[in-house]
């Protein structure tokens, strides 16, 4: 397998692991940026970052938890900064869609002089299956707030597709790629795809975002993830230009996006939405 020297940065998470399949599959053997990996990466220790990015050509970008989080900015800026001290030639940022603080992160990358991209999400279907979601789905009770709001889900493998692509084609350098799903969905129209697909009766309730706020607060959830939760459906969801349908995935992918339906009956049967039966 070749060694293309791309890293790919949060490589075990809900993106990551993905684009590194991708690029797996297109014969690149990529270094894996994960506290785990050898050389290890962790966001939180900054004298890592050097071994990670040791012979580096290119390299993908999650940071985690989210763009919008205190010191994310301070965090991209130094990485930006000692990617292109140790020579990095280009860096393909997962962003997300209608997030100011992302905004500020994508200039950084954008005003570095290396080659770019700059992959700008809406809300991940895997969120239902890897994330947050999943729990409220396995409980059958599933209350949320703004139950109407209309939202482009996109899937991770098309992120992870788009962003393996335009790491390997350098005629998408300096672009902006806007990946969405192919349809405007709700949450009330989600609970009823999975109930469908999964076969099982769940229960949805919308609720204040107040009210949201506070049961997380009561199930101890920790501030941090309260305060990126309540911050995501009170700035990000409630955007109305996230709630626009763009085509770039067909663009860059030549097919069309995933539906929800589609990736619902692929996650139906993989069982991960099947709750664990205690005997
Ligand atoms: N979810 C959405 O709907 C959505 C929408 C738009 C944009 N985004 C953006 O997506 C990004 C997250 O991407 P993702 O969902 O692919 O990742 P993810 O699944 O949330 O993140 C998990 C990855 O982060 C790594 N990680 C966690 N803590 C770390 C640390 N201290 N140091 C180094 N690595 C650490 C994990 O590696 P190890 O545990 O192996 O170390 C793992 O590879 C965020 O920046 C967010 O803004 C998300």
């Amino acid at each position: 397998m070749k060694t293309e020297n791309i890293l790919v940065i949060g490589g075990t998470g809900k993106t990551g692991r993905r684009v590194a399949e991708d690029l797996r599959n297109r014969g690149i053997e990529p270094r894996i940026g994960s506290r785990n990996a050898s050389p290890g990466f962790d966001w939180d220790d900054k004298d890592s970052w050097i071994d990670a990015l040791n012979g580096i050509e290119k390299i993908y970008v999650s940071y985690y938890p989210d763009l919008a989080v205190p010191g994310a900015k301070e965090a991209i800026e130094s990485l930006t900064y000692l990617a292109k001290e140790l020579g990095v030639k280009k860096m393909v940022l997962l962003s997300g869609k209608g997030e100011t603080e992302a905004e500020a992160c994508e200039k950084i990358v954008m005003d570095s002089g290396m080659d770019y991209n700059i992959v700008r999400a809406s809300w991940f279907n895997q969120n239902w299956s890897e994330s947050f979601f999943l729990e409220p789905i396995l409980s059958g009770e599933v209350a949320l707030p703004l139950s109407d709001v209309l939202i482009p889900f996109v899937d991770a493998n098309d992120i992870a597709e788009v962003a393996a692509t335009v790491l390997l084609d350098d005629t998408y350098n300096g672009e902006i790629i806007e990946v969405t799903g192919p349809e405007l969905i709700t949450f009330k129209d989600i609970v009823n795809i999975i109930s469908e697909t999964s076969k099982r009766d769940l229960n949805f309730y919308d609720i204040t975002l107040e009210q949201y706020v506070e049961g997380m607060k009561q199930m101890e959830i920790p501030v941090d993830v309260v305060w990126l939760i309540e911050y995501l459906f009170s700035h990000v969801l409630t955007n109305p230009n996230n709630q626009l349908v763009v085509n770039d995935i067909e663009r860059v992918l030549g097919r069309k996006a995933k539906t929800f339906l589609e990736y619902a009956q692929e996650t139906a049967t993989s069982g991960i939405w099947s709750p664990i039966r205690v005997k």
